[in-house]
């Protein structure tokens, strides 16, 4: 896996000075294992490992701390549509042939409300842009993949991982493997460690901003081994609540149901969910063809975001700044344009020694992040049944609808969130002109 750079360590720890226990033969460093890289990537999520994908291919060299186990990361079921242009960058990176031979391109969605599919012909929107459906487990399997092939560390199960030293010239990042304690001394540390991960918080509270919502609502979530009853996902809204029909292949449906916050996931047996689904999906002459349930999970819906992405040698990425309810699809997406953009920037810091992008690097990333926290705010309360609301509160989210199914205008709109803004139109500077191609 990680042979040269393993190799390297116990070299070190050979020199380092150690002794062994007579009595339980078991080896105790008086020392830690050092190692020195140029980027060390907290988290093995879509963000770290495509990260270590991009900057491998430019010749930097980084390494990935995993707090968990590669079984549990590669099953992660999570997002389920990659945007145009994450499927560019994921071809570029040299990770996109499975993708294109198994993926789903959908040109399209459905809106349902009020009993009535609603076509949103997003490519015909878009000058030809969509949308593929593709899993992130599957994601994360072709760049670990990739990552074991090209020989780059890669470490799974690391504990106690901190970081240290950041006001120093060279930062340090701490942690415990395989129950010998580890430092990796670095230029840059890459936080992608999610939500909950450590790097955000070693941000000092007077740096660090952070705004968010959190939605009186979750999501209720299956996996169920049928073919998809839809050619593209339908989006419902109903007065029973929320609900979405989605998938992960030919033969695999993905599907949730909007579901109170504190919802125990024991009060849904499986014919309860279905009885769910066919109701908030009702529309004449559509049927909703059931399945045995693989998977079923609960998850909170919020939004947040963290500024600055950029800490002194700290960067953060994806999940680990900003976190957005998935009713717009937009997570992962996000998490691959920040990776993208850092990945430029780390280039030219690390090997032409300019730092001009590396500073516009939280202000880039925050302009198209804010974008997808709005677009995603605004599907998230079009389309979900509020407990709190009244009934002028669901006239206007059926006027919105209506309004969004009928002109071309908020189609577009729409449709060019959905499949995804380009890179530069919403991460470069701002000011830019409305674009008429
Ligand atoms: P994560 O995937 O959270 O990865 C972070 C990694 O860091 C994890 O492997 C974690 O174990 C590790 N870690 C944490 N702490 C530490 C530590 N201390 N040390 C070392 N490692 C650590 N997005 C979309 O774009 N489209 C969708 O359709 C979509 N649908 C979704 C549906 C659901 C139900 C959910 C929950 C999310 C969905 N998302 C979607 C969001 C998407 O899954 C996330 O935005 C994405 O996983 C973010 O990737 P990340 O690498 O930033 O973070
Ligand atoms: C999914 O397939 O998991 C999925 C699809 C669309 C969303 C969110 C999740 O908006």
């Amino acid at each position: 896996m990680d042979a040269c750079a393993d190799r390297r360590a116990l070299l070190f720890a050979q020199r380092s000075i150690g002794r062994y226990a007579t009595r339980q033969k078991q080896y105790i460093p008086d020392s830690v294992m050092s190692e020195r890289t140029q980027v060390a990537i907290i988290g093995a999520g879509p963000a770290g490992l495509l990260l270590g994908q991009l900057l491998h291919r430019q010749g930097i060299e980084a390494v990935i701390l995993e707090a968990r186990g590669r079984d549990y990361v590669e099953a992660r079921i999570r997002a389920g549509v990659l945007e145009q242009g994450t499927m560019e960058v994921l071809r570029e990176a040299g990770v996109g042939e499975r993708m294109d031979r198994e993926g789903l391109r959908h040109g399209g969605i459905y809106l349902c409300f009020d009993g009535t599919l609603h076509h949103i012909p997003m490519s015909e929107l878009t000058h030809g842009r969509a949308v593929m459906i593709y899993g992130q487990t599957e994601v994360v399997k072709d760049l670990i993949a990739a990552r074991l092939a090209d020989g780059g560390p890669l470490r799974f199960e690391c504990a106690d991982v901190a970081i240290d030293g950041l006001d120093a010239d060279e930062p340090t990042v701490r942690y415990t493997h395989k129950g010998v304690e580890h430092e990796l001394r670095c230029d840059i540390v890459a936080g992608c460690d999610g939500f909950h991960g450590v790097s955000r918080t070693v941000i000092p509270d007077d740096v660090l901003q952070v705004w968010g919502r959190d939605y009186p609502y979750a999501w209720l979530g299956i996996l169920a081994d049928v073919a998809p009853s839809t050619d593209e996902l339908i989006y419902a809204h109903s007065d029973r609540g929320f609900a979405l029909h989605s998938m992960r292949s030919p033969t695999l449906s993905r599907l949730y149901v909007q579901v109170d916050p504190d919802e125990d996931i024991t009060d849904w047996p499986d014919d309860r969910i279905w009885s769910e689904l066919h109701e908030r999906l009702a529309s004449p002459g559509w049927e909703l063809t059931e399945g045995p349930v693989l998977e079923k999970s609960i998850t909170p819906m919020r939004s947040f975001v963290a500024a600055p992405m950029r800490y002194r040698s700290l960067v953060l990425a994806g999940d680990a700044a900003h976190i957005v309810p998935p009713t717009g699809a937009k997570g992962l997406n996000l998490a691959v344009a920040d990776v993208t953009l850092l990945a430029h920037a780390l280039a030219d810091h690390l090997r032409a020694g300019s730092d001009a992008a590396l500073q516009d690097y939280s202000d880039g990333c925050l302009r198209r992040v804010w974008r997808a926290q709005h677009f995603s705010w605004w599907m998230t309360t079009m389309l979900h049944r509020d407990p709190g609301d009244d009934e002028y509160g669901r006239q206007l989210q059926r006027s919105q609808l209506a309004y969004v199914t009928s002109s071309a205008a908020a189609a577009t709109s729409l449709a060019e969130n959905y499949v995804g803004l380009p890179l530069d139109q919403t991460a470069m500077a701002a000011g830019g002109t409305v674009s008429r191609g």
